[in-house]
Formats: C-alpha cells, structure tokens, sequence
C-alpha cells in the first residue's frame, strides 16, 4: 500500500471514530491495484464485506467478477472501492440485522474520503456501479437510468462511466442484455485509453 493510501487510511478511522463513538463498525476500504487505470465504485459493503473487509467479496462480487472477466477486465487489474465504506445495517421484522442502502447523509459524509482516495488513485477512468456511486462520484443528481452506458465529463475529475450496480442484473431480468451492450462500450473505452 503507498504512503499516502496508509495516510488516508488512518485518518478515515480516526475521523469516524469521532463520529460513531462507542460503535465497533468496520469500516471496509478500497482494494486492489492503487495504480490501477480504471477504479471501480460501488455502492457500500454488506455482510460478506464486512467479515471479509473487501469490496464485492459476496453474490454481487461474483457477478462483477464475470462481467469483467467477459471484458478481459480481470479484477486484479483494477481497484475496487465504495462510495460509503461501512455497513449500513437495519433489523428486519424478524430482528435479523439485514442490509439497508446508505442514507444520503452517509454519502455525504463519506464523499470527502471517496474523492482523496480517487486522487491518491489517479486513473483515467472511474466506473460507477448504480445510483448510489454514480451521484457519489459526480457530486450530481444524475439517475443511472439515463447516464448508463455513457461517459460523463466532469471538470478536474477523470472521466466517469455509468454502469448499472451488479446486485440488479440478478434481480431484473430484462438488465443483463443492457449490461452487455453497457459493457462492450467500455470496453471499446479502455481499448482507446490504452492507446
Ligand atoms: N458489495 C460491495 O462491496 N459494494 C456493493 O455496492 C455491493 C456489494
């Protein structure tokens, strides 16, 4: 891990520390080639992160892991992150501790350690995976049902690439053909940017 990756690191606990004070929360970080050209955000780790403190260890990991592999996009060959990097957790009526999505304040409150960890980072290309990251990373209000598939443009940011999050290509049926239109359009991306 560089220096300045460790750094952030340690001032992102220290921060949340202050905030969340009493609660053990994990607090699940970036993974993956900080050199990378393409980093990957999604949208904040559930209970396979958690206990495994790594983005997408879960069911939509491997999802993930099969589309970029059908872009020869292994995953080693990126890094992986979230826009909020703990938990968010709710009791189900049964009083099971379930997923919940982060609130807009927690992505608020985490954008500042997204956008320091984007410029530790440096790619030239930030894919955003759902809802969730896309507006964490434009800082806009911008709906992935209109942007995916297409490149935006953002002054003193790398270009961004809007994908639909992996979790909702298993639950909608008609997303995996958009997924793979979506996916050939990044790919003919990076082959440009590795020119
Ligand atoms: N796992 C993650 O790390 N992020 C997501 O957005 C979903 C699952």
């Amino acid at each position: 891990m560089t220096a300045a990756m460790h750094r952030l690191h340690q001032e992102c606990e220290d921060f949340f520390k202050q905030i969340y004070i009493g609660e053990s929360r994990v607090v699940v970080f970036g993974d993956g080639d900080e050199s990378a050209p393409v980093i990957l955000v999604g949208e904040a780790p559930g209970e396979h992160e958690a206990l495994e403190r790594r983005p997408f260890a879960g069911k939509a990991g491997r999802v993930l892991d099969e589309f970029l592999e059908s872009i020869e996009l292994p995953r080693p060959s990126v890094y992986i992150t979230n826009a909020v990097k703990f938990r968010p957790t709710k009791q189900s009526k049964s009083g099971r501790t379930i997923n919940r999505a982060p609130t807009r304040e927690e992505v608020a409150l985490w954008r500042p350690w997204l956008i320091k960890e984007l410029a530790i980072v440096n790619p030239k290309l930030v894919v955003t995976l759902g809802n969730t990251a896309l507006r964490a990373v434009t800082g806009r209000d911008v709906l992935i049902g209109d942007t995916h598939g297409q490149v935006i443009s953002i002054e003193g940011m790398p270009q961004v690439f809007a994908l639909h999050h992996p979790a909702s290509v298993i639950y909608k049926k008609a997303l995996p053909e958009t997924y793979q239109k979506d996916l050939s359009v990044l790919k003919g991306l990076l082959a440009r940017l590795n020119q």
